[in-house]
């Protein structure tokens, strides 16, 4: 977010506003993190994003958020979105004619380069979301998000939109939206200013491959369990070692994916896979001394 050029998408910037308004309408505050979601339910937004630290960024013009109603780039009468899946099957599926109409005027405005402003479709067949991804988001000037519906979308504006899946995780919503609110608030924490402590999203879970470490807080004793006693200590270094002891427990323990990618990024090999190989070796010399 920092060192990046002040751009205006032709909009005068004259107050933020927690109220969804058409594409058009809307008031953006020039140059900040601007995230524009495609849905069909426009209503939905802030909502929880208007709360708490994102909803007092959003109030002071640290981001802006334009929810776009797919409906408005529907050519008939009834407004209709969707249509029955070619080769049939159940629901319905999104028309590539008006998302695609609906992508291309959300994205006008934006940059060529699709680093510097991601098109993403929120998807179960996605990429999964993470934390590298939201520090990428973070870092561009803004994103616009398809939210599907019924089915899902057609698949070739996908393709021809170069629109890029992801998903929030390895299950089905009914829509978007609510994957597209989660993005949102694990993407605009990490501009700067949003957290009040910057701290606090350099220290937490990801930001070094690794869960965080457990926390507590007063009182002392409760319940009979009692805050460990390093925390207490006063003595920063034990407290941070304290802490990276934990978090690699954890983490191993946990998320034993994260703790491989971990000790590979830091060059190290993986004790549990050595001492897999290690066991299998001595299994297989036994097999051979026994003949
Ligand atoms: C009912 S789902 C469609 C699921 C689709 N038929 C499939 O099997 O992959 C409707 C919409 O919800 C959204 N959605 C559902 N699960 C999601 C997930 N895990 N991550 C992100 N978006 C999701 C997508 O936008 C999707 O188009």
């Amino acid at each position: 977010m920092t060192d990046k050029p002040n751009r205006s998408h032709g909009r005068v910037a004259v107050r933020p506003t927690l109220v969804p308004r058409p594409l058009g309408q809307a008031d953006e505050v020039a140059g900040v993190w601007t995230a524009r979601v495609l849905t069909i339910f426009p209503g939905m937004f802030p909502g929880p994003l208007g709360e708490s630290l994102t909803g007092t960024a959003l109030k002071n013009g640290l981001w802006n958020l334009q929810p776009v109603d797919i409906r408005r780039y529907a050519r008939d009468k009834h407004r209709s979105v969707d249509d029955t899946p070619a080769g049939g099957g159940p629901g319905m599926v999104m028309k590539p004619d008006v998302v695609a109409t609906a992508i291309d005027d959300v994205m006008q405005a934006a940059p060529e380069d699709r680093g510097a402003w991601p098109l993403i479709y929120l998807s179960p067949r996605g990429k999964p979301f993470d934390q590298a991804m939201a520090e990428r988001f973070a870092n561009a000037q803004g994103i616009t998000m398809l939210c599907g519906r019924f089915e899902g979308v057609d698949e070739r504006v996908l393709e021809s939109r170069r629109v890029v899946e992801v998903s929030l995780g390895d299950f089905v919503m009914t829509g978007g939206e609510i994957a597209a609110m989660a993005l949102i608030d694990a993407t605009v924490r990490l501009i700067p200013r949003v957290l009040g402590n910057a701290d606090s999203a350099v220290e937490e879970s990801f930001s070094e491959g690794l869960l965080e470490a457990p926390q507590y807080t007063k009182p002392q004793l409760w319940e009979g369990r009692a805050i460990p006693e390093v925390l207490l200590s006063g003595h920063h270094a034990r407290i941070a070692e304290w802490r990276a002891e934990q978090s690699e427990r954890l983490t191993k323990e946990r998320r034993p994916d994260l703790w491989r990618a971990h000790l590979a990024k830091a060059g190290a090999a993986d004790p549990v896979e050595d001492q897999e190989r290690s066991d299998a070796h001595t299994i297989a010399a036994k097999g051979e001394n026994k003949d």
